[in-house]
């Protein structure tokens, strides 16, 4: 109840007004996202990396209105990945990119174009861009701005979301591609997603069991330990060694638990958010997770 009404707040522009301007937000806020400049994203993957752990950033913004913001986007990504470059981490430091930050509501061929100069860079780098997914309605469209990227650029990965139905005969078709597989962040209806705990959980199975079993790069998006489990189980069965496939975990969301999978040799990657857009972002967190709408009220109230 309470993560649906956040993740209608995550849309509203009032409850948008209304965070932004609270008191002590930016001090919350700061626990989920590295900082507001390049700088900050990089002196994150910095230390990140130096503990042994890669990262993936991922420049805030979405659902833009104006091209002019898009390519905006697109140019911060670029600059982003000219300061990686001598940093000479390869793909330990990887970009996630929203299509609706550049531009895909606007004009599906404009946001592959910057989508198209980002994955360039990237490349520049020795890294690799993945798409994040958004709500159900985009589904189609990113999977299709996929398929003309990977045609030039096919390291390029994409966001699976385990609460879809469909999901499960996309992660077969993806079966050869770099795919994050997450359960998903956003509020859908009953007549394309799983609703509870355990039958998304269920469908994440499914989803990794075809993972594992196809030719790609499975990337394991998830800080729940039996999903964790089983996916470890599932790739040793599959004869995937420790750099067959990686975990990923949000900023900020069980360090503990980053440090220790990568200490017991799997790779582990950490989704570094930064910028100043980042109200939807931080209400998706707050909804996952109830102790965390707690958290944020003792910090504005000062304890
Ligand atoms: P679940 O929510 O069941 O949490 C399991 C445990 O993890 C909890 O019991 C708690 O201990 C901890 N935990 C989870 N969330 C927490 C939080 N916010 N704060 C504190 N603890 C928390 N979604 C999407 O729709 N599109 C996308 O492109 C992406 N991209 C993405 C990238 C990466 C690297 C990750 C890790 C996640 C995403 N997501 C996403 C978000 C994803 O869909 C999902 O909402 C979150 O990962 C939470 O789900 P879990 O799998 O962690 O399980």
């Amino acid at each position: 109840m309470l993560g649906s009404l956040l993740l209608a707040g995550s849309r509203s522009p009032l409850a948008r007004r209304a965070v932004s301007g609270l008191p002590l937000t930016r001090k919350v806020v700061d626990r989920f996202v590295a900082g507001e400049s390049a700088a900050d994203a990089v002196a994150a993957t910095r230390r990140l990396t130096g503990s042994g752990l890669s990262v993936t950033i991922d420049h805030l913004g979405e659902e833009v209105r104006d091209p002019g913001t898009a390519v905006a986007a697109a140019k911060a990504y670029v600059s982003l990945l000219e300061e990686l470059r001598p940093l000479g981490l390869g793909d330990r430091a990887e970009v996630s990119v929203k299509l609706s930050a550049v531009g895909q509501a606007l004009d599906p061929g404009m946001a592959l174009e910057n989508a198209r100069q980002i994955c360039a860079a990237a490349r520049e780098c020795g890294a690799t861009v993945t798409l994040d997914m958004e709500d159900h309605t985009t589904v189609d469209a990113t999977l299709g701005v996929l398929r003309a990227l990977r045609e030039d650029f096919p390291e390029t990965g994409v966001a699976i979301q385990a609460y879809l139905f469909r999901s499960e005969a996309d992660c077969r078709d993806l079966a050869g591609s770099r795919v994050r597989l997450v359960k998903g962040a956003y509020a859908e209806p009953a007549s394309v997603a799983w609703q509870s705990k355990a039958e998304v959980d269920r469908a994440y199975v499914r989803c990794l069991r075809a993972l594992m079993s196809g030719t790609g790069y499975p990337m394991v998006a998830t800080h729940d330990d039996r999903l964790i489990a089983i996916a470890e189980s599932l790739a040793v069965s599959a004869g995937r060694g420790a750099g067959d496939y990686e975990f990923q975990m949000l900023y900020g969301i069980r360090a503990d638990r980053q440090a220790a999978l990568a200490a017991a040799g799997s790779r582990v990657r950490v989704y570094v958010p930064y910028g100043d857009d980042w109200y939807g972002y931080f209400m998706r967190r707050l909804a996952e997770r109830p102790a965390n709408v707690v958290f944020f009220l003792r910090a504005l109230r000062g304890k």
